[in-house]
């Protein structure tokens, strides 16, 4: 099954002393690592065209942009 999940955010939410990931991005958000948090993988996309949907395989390459 898969699901698409449009997120806008391009920066990360601080809470307590925890960065959590709201670009989706990150590596960190996978089994292991369960908890969705911040690796800085949002830097590399953040002069993605904010008028335009892109869309990632799991190593982070862009395989659509609408
Ligand atoms: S906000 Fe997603 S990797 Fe930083």
């Amino acid at each position: 099954m898969a699901r698409k999940v449009i997120l806008k955010s391009k920066t990360p939410l601080k809470v307590g002393e925890k960065w959590i990931c709201r670009c989706g991005l990150s590596k960190k958000w996978n089994e292991e690592d369960p908890q969705p948090f911040c690796d800085g993988s949002h830097k590399k996309f953040s002069d993605e065209d904010e008028s335009k949907v892109f869309t990632y395989n799991e190593n982070l390459e862009v395989i659509s942009v609408e």
